[in-house]
Formats: C-alpha cells, sequence, structure tokens
C-alpha cells in the first residue's frame, strides 16, 4: 500500500490579543472565513470597554475579558487558552506587555504588529497615535508596518515582515494613520496565513 505524504495544512488554532478597536481582528477574521487554515478560537482583551469585543459578537466569535493583574499574577489567561487549545497568538492593537510565563508558553507562537518601521519609533507608550504623531514630528519621508515575533521586550523580536508607505511633508498623523491602516488590513491577514502554511509543513 502507498501512503501519501500529509500536504494538507492542519488548521491552527488561534487567539486574537487586542485593547481597543479591533478593526485588525475583525479584518483577519473576514480574510480566513470560508479557509481552513486557521480557527480563531477567541478574542481575548484587557479593556471591558473595547470596541473589539461588539466585532466578536458580531462575528460570532467567544471573547473574554482579564485585568492586568489576572495577566501578570494568574493563570486566568493561559488556562483560557489552554482551554480552546490555542497554538498561535496574535496581537492586534493589544496594549498591555506581555508576560513572561506567556512568552515561554508560547515560544515563538506570538505575533503583534506595530504601526511603524521597527526600530524606530517603537517601545514602551509608542502605540496608535503617538507613533504616527512622532513619525510625522520627526520629518520621516515614510512609514509602514512591522510584523514581528514577540519576546519579553517591547516590540523587539525578530522581524517577520515589514510594509512601507510614502509620508509626505504635508502629511498630518491622521494621514499617517490611515496609510499605515491600509499596510495592516492588506498584509496582516497575509502575513499570517504565509506563517501558517510554513508551520504546517
Ligand atoms: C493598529 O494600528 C496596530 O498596528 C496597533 O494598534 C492599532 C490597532 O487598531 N498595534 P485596531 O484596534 O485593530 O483598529
Amino acid at each position: 500500500m502507498t501512503v501519501l505524504p500529509n500536504i494538507l495544512p492542519i488548521m491552527k488554532r488561534v487567539a486574537i490579543f487586542a485593547s481597543g478597536s479591533g478593526s485588525n481582528a475583525e479584518n483577519i477574521a473576514h480574510y480566513f472565513e470560508g479557509r481552513s487554515l486557521i480557527d480563531i478560537r477567541m478574542i481575548l482583551t484587557n479593556n471591558p470597554d473595547a470596541f473589539v469585543l461588539e466585532r466578536a459578537a458580531k462575528l460570532g466569535i467567544p471573547s473574554a475579558v482579564f485585568t492586568r493583574k489576572e495577566l501578570n499574577e494568574t493563570n486566568r489567561v493561559l488556562e483560557l487558552l489552554k482551554q480552546e487549545e490555542v497554538e498561535w497568538i496574535i496581537l492586534a492593537g493589544f496594549l498591555l506587555k506581555v508576560p513572561e510565563s506567556l512568552i515561554h508558553a508560547f515560544d515563538g507562537k506570538i505575533v503583534n504588529i506595530h504601526p511603524a518601521l521597527l526600530p524606530k519609533f517603537g517601545g514602551k507608550g509608542m502605540y496608535g497615535d503617538r507613533v504616527h504623531q512622532a513619525v510625522v514630528d520627526a520629518g520621516e519621508r515614510e512609514s509602514g508596518i512591522t510584523i514581528h515575533y514577540v519576546n519579553e521586550n517591547y516590540d523587539e523580536g525578530a522581524v517577520i515582515a515589514q510594509e512601507k508607505c510614502v509620508v509626505l511633508p504635508t502629511d498630518n498623523a491622521d494621514d499617517v494613520a490611515h496609510k499605515v491602516h491600509a499596510l495592516e488590513y492588506e498584509y496582516f491577514p497575509r502575513v499570517i496565513e504565509r506563517l501558517m502554511l510554513q508551520n504546517s509543513l
């Protein structure tokens, strides 16, 4: 009997962490609808008022809220992830530092998106519009996105992909934000897809 190699990618169980609007989380969910590559088991947030919770409800994806204390000082988040047999964590606008316990439990399987070209404009306190304002203030002629693995330090894990956009001298922080969001929506799901495929082989 001939045994055929299993060339079908195996579905990965994923959790998305987000702290705010969650437009990237929703975009990722839509991208993978009808594809059997990733199964978004849950959307987790540290912010009970985050709009991502409404998006999750509409998408029919289970969600949960945890506190900073629970994240850092208890096993609650790890237990939630274990219950759903989550294998990969995608940070999409998640503002808290990921504790070492989680980084070790998901070694090399936590991915973040940063709305600038790291190593520039990264680190603690550099998120959202602050990043875009800093880019404008520095007179940069380009910005973009960095998708990277997460390690113990903010925005310092190995880079997986970067995509760039032009910053015009007349652009304000909002203009840059629009361009960067467009890159996020176009590339983040595709990079996740590529990573999952690479890890299925
Ligand atoms: C994105 O710009 C992402 O790069 C950054 O936070 C923002 C989140 O936006 N880390 P949203 O919540 O996905 O709309």
